[in-house]
């Protein structure tokens, strides 16, 4: 495999990041070990986190460490069960991880075989009875689960009649009850997973201990990951790899319907159909650093300035794979890309490549929406995917819809091992490493790179000049200073507009929306043209547009946008390469290839959402209401 781009490499050393070297190094690099990564969220509830850990010593503290690492992902509760003295023993409790430590000790609980969950709350209420683990009536199993049963009042109905009793509102606790009721029956923990499992629609990942195998964990999955970490003398089972990387960084992948018994010595799993799987473990070369926020205050901030490295891992193809991935993509007889937010904001970046350059046909879907359109879907139809965790279920349902309509599913996608990577037929990474601040920045970036890259290859075009859009990135990253200074200033304005004409309004839309999330201040992005057939009406005096115009074809015209705004009484922020009387401030960036001006627009904006959100006093990585990956629909 050689790299695409063979003008740069990025090489690590000494702690710090040096451009050297073959570039076919850099592959072996930090680009190789950011492919192999899985960020994938989990879904119980909304994005929850479980981690479980087999081991022969105590094993509280490693699972306290593990949720740490995975309260990224946002949560509501967390909790922790583990086996000692012949009992399973929970806590648990509603708030964040530190108090519940404060509060109930959970770094001392004793055991060598344990589990631990953050939750995000779907079924049921915040509350400490809500948490995970939770156990059965005989408290004989515990477990704990990411996802949702849609058919879980039925069963609740079923089991109360045969006398079960529950303590919580949650979907989760049937699944205790009812592996409790099959290990009765057949004393094997593995087959009274096996037989629970198949009783339950919808989504799950689930982790069960049992109170007289203290020796054992068991999991299970359908559409929600779960992955194992194989390390000397410990086993761990978990959603998310960030939970035990500091342990190993040996993983195994599990598939839909797959089963899994875990002891410290190893692991055996199970298809659906009964039978063992054999599957050794994939090295996924990881560093700590890469997810920890350094000298960074905050992990959004820290993946904002990863960006002149992200263009340059990101540029980093196979180009076989790129060329088959375009080859399909001008063989396409109808041609669809879908994703939902910021990454739909990336896939709208390649509709216009396509369209206006390639002059292919394509049309960008929301991923929720795609449903609305399979009519034109069938077999000989390529959908182009995009997505930064790969688990998104408006995503994974939009695969699932299109390929029971025949249509070929291309991927762009940053997690690897991600349910999306492994449905499609051809997949490019993001190489972008782990995102662990709720809001995407340095994914859309990579995402823009691999668009680009993919339009570039359908026009029979080689891809130039990584080196200079990563030292471009590099420079824009120095306008933070002024745009705290704008972000401090605004950020008690109810409201915000972001406009932008062509190729640029997909900056406008994600602008709009780094906006919303991080500072909670309203905002909309559109086209320009848009103005004036409605949201003129909503301009006032002080009410803050951007405008992100670079020099080029549409400068002049939003010119005049931005004049119109400023005759109503808006302070015009321009975002441009060139500096004009109009704009109250003006956001001064470099000039690149036209086809790279997003990714340098777009740097800015994360700043300006990002310095909102601190200067209200929020928390930039962990947006209130948001989840990392949205795994349910
Ligand atoms: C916005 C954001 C979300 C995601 C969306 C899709 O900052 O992070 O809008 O872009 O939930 O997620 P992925 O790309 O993981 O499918």
């Amino acid at each position: 495999m050689g790299p695409i781009i063979n003008d740069y490499a990025w090489s690590r050393g000494g702690g710090g990041h040096s451009w050297s070297g073959p570039a076919q190094n850099a592959l072996n690099g930090i680009a190789r070990l950011f492919a192999e990564f899985i960020t994938a969220a989990a879904g119980s509830a909304r994005v929850c986190g479980i981690i479980g850990c087999v081991s022969d010593e105590p094993v509280a503290e490693i699972l306290l460490d593990g949720l740490k690492r995975v309260e990224y992902r946002g949560y509501d509760s967390a909790g922790m069960a583990t086996i000692s003295g012949s009992r399973i023993r929970v806590k648990k409790g509603a708030g964040r991880i530190t108090e519940i430590e404060q509060k109930h000790g959970l770094s001392s609980m004793k055991g060598n075989v344990g589990m631990a969950h953050t939750r995000w709350a779907t079924h049921g209420g915040v509350t400490d009875r809500n948490a995970h683990p939770h156990t059965s009536c005989r408290e004989t199993v515990a477990v704990i689960h990411n996802g949702i049963i849609e058919n879980y009042l039925e069963l609740k109905r079923g089991l109360s009649k045969k006398g079960h009793r529950f303590k919580s509102e949650t979907d989760t606790e049937i699944i205790a009850h009812l592996v409790e009721r099959e290990y009765l029956r057949s004393n094997d923990p593995l087959k009274a997973v096996t037989s629970a499992v198949k009783k339950l629609k919808g989504q799950y990942a689930v982790a069960v201990m049992f109170q007289d195998r203290p020796d054992t964990i068991i999991g299970a999955r359908k559409d929600a990951p779960l992955l194992l970490g194989v390390a000397d003398g410990k086993m761990f089972i978990a959603s998310d790899i960030l939970a035990f990387i500091e342990h190993t960084d040996r993983t195994v992948f599990l598939d839909n319907h797959e089963v899994v018994e875990l002891t410290k010595d190893g692991y055996r799993i199970f298809g659906p159909k009964g039978s063992q799987v054999r599957r050794a473990p994939t090295q996924v070369a990881w560093e700590l650093s890469d997810v920890s926020k350094t000298d960074f205050a905050h992990y959004t901030l820290k993946e904002i300035y990863e960006q002149p490295a992200t263009v340059v891992s990101a540029s980093m193809q196979d180009p076989r794979k790129l060329s088959e991935f375009a080859s399909s993509v001008r063989k396409a007889d109808s041609l669809f890309i879908t994703a939902s937010g910021t990454s739909y904001h990336a896939g709208l970046l390649l509709k216009f490549r396509l369209n206006k350059e390639a002059g292919l046909r394509c049309d960008v879907i929301v991923s929720g929406e795609l449903r609305e359109h399979t009519g034109f879907l069938r077999k000989g139809s390529v959908v182009i995917v995009l997505s930064q965790s790969g688990e998104t279920a408006d995503v994974l349902g939009a695969v699932k819809e299109a390929k029971a309509r025949g249509a070929k599913i291309l991927s762009i996608v940053n997690a690897a091992g991600s349910t999306l990577a492994r449905e499609s037929d051809i997949v490019l990474l993001l190489n972008c490493g782990p995102e662990v601040g709720v809001a995407a920045t340095k994914s859309f970036t990579a995402q823009a790179v691999v668009v680009n890259l993919v339009a570039d290859a359908v026009l029979g075009k080689k891809t130039n000049g990584m080196k200079e859009l990563s030292e471009a990135v590099r420079d824009v990253l120095q306008v933070e200073p002024d745009v705290k200074r704008l972000a401090v200033k605004y950020s008690q304005r109810p409201d915000f507009y972001f406009v932008a004409r062509g190729y640029q309004s997909p900056v406008a839309l994600e602008g709009a929306l780094k906006l919303k999330e991080l500072s909670y201040i309203h905002a909309e992005g559109m086209a320009a043209s848009e103005l004036k057939h409605g949201t003129l009406a909503l301009i006032e005096k002080g009410t803050p547009v951007v405008v992100v115009n670079p020099s080029g074809e549409a400068h002049a015209e939003s010119l005049s946008s931005a004049e119109e705004l400023k005759a109503r009484g808006a302070d015009v922020i321009g975002v441009s390469d060139q500096e004009d009387a109009v704009y109250a401030h003006t956001i001064k960036v470099p000039r690149v290839q036209p086809k790279f001006m997003p990714i340098i627009e777009v740097i800015p904006l994360q700043l300006l959402a990002y310095h909102a959100a601190v200067a209200k006093k929020n928390d930039p990585d962990y947006p209130r209401n948001l989840a990392k990956s949205v795994t349910v629909k």
